[in-house]
């Protein structure tokens, strides 16, 4: 018997196995299935079936990925002082359209434009405008989503223009810091809280607050998809990750306070209260057999 989202599912031990490989149950995902039982017999969250990405589906969410890099490896080669946050949604659409991709924010819930770009105390969501200019010391998270054929795929970067204030170079030093430090807690059959946990520890040991409103998400098959990955959580806490789930790993860390407020005016940007600086970085991770792999960064 397995319990699949608290119903009962009967599946054959040598039926083939629900992931779609062809194999049959036995050799696939019998064992999988028991550990999930297992695990939420225990009182865990656990992922649903669908989070669960098959080789095919990997393969291709890779493809999107690819894309994905490549726009932000041209941002980091031509992103400068002088530049408006406009030209690097120019680089964007220019990378997508050579490769057949869409890039996934443009009209997203009416998001108007194809990148995120959020400087200095914006934390995330900023909207690419002709007339923001980037100034030398600023620093400036560019987040990067593509659609490729129906895959989608999900990072950010951190920039530093300039002479930076070494403050807010170790801001963003740090929150890259966290996003390594909580990869490496990825891994099968552990929990989404034991990469939350060592992120937050990471964040307040070097005096910085973590953004508690906004985390990452599964990501693959749609731009947003369960689980909701926050950074607050404590080891042993959340949702059990197993092979095959895929999401993002993208903490925003505030210098100062955590507390951060939405542009009234564009109902997207988010900033902080105190106007504070605000570091983000963003991968994208799949949960493997051994570990993990990044799917984009
Ligand atoms: N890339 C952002 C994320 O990590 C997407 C924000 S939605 C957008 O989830 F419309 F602003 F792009
Ligand atoms: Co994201």
């Amino acid at each position: 018997m397995n319990l699949i989202n608290g119903r009962e599912k009967k599946i054959g031990r040598n039926d083939p196995c629900w992931c779609g490989s062809g194999k049959k149950y036995k050799v696939c995902h019998e064992e999988f299935d028991r550990k999930i039982d297992m695990a939420r017999l225990a009182g865990h969250i656990v992922p649903a079936r669908k989070l669960i990405k098959t080789p095919e589906q990997i393969a291709l969410i890779k493809e999107s990925a690819k894309v994905n890099v490549e726009c932000l490896d041209v941002v980091a080669d031509k992103i400068c002082a002088g530049m408006s946050t406009e030209e690097i949604n120019d680089i964007i659409n220019e990378v997508c359209k050579k490769h057949g991709a869409i890039p996934a924010p443009l009209n997203y819930c009416g998001f108007p434009k194809s990148v995120c770009t959020s400087i200095n105390d914006a934390v995330c969501h900023g909207i690419p405008s002709k007339d923001e200019i980037l100034m030398d010391g600023d620093i400036i998270n560019v987040d990067c989503s593509t659609i490729l054929n129906g895959y989608y795929s999900d990072s950010s970067r951190m920039f530093c223009i300039g002479d930076v204030d070494p403050e807010m170079k170790k801001l963003v030093d740090v929150c890259k810091e966290c996003v390594e430090l909580g990869l490496k807690e990825v891994k099968p059959w552990g929990f989404l809280g034991d990469m939350g946990q060592v992120i937050n520890d990471h964040a307040k040991a070097n005096g910085y607050s973590v953004v508690r409103e906004i985390g990452g998400h599964g990501v693959g098959l749609e731009f947003h998809e369960d689980p909701w990955v926050g950074y607050t959580t404590k080891r042993g806490t959340d949702m059990l990750m197993a092979p095959g789930m895929m999401f993002t790993i993208e903490p925003m860390l505030n210098a100062g306070e955590p507390d951060v407020f939405e542009d009234s005016e564009n109902n997207w940007t988010i900033y902080t209260e105190d106007g504070s600086p605000s570091a983000q970085w963003e991968i994208q991770v799949l949960v493997t057999e051994t570990g993990h792999e990044v799917i984009a960064w």
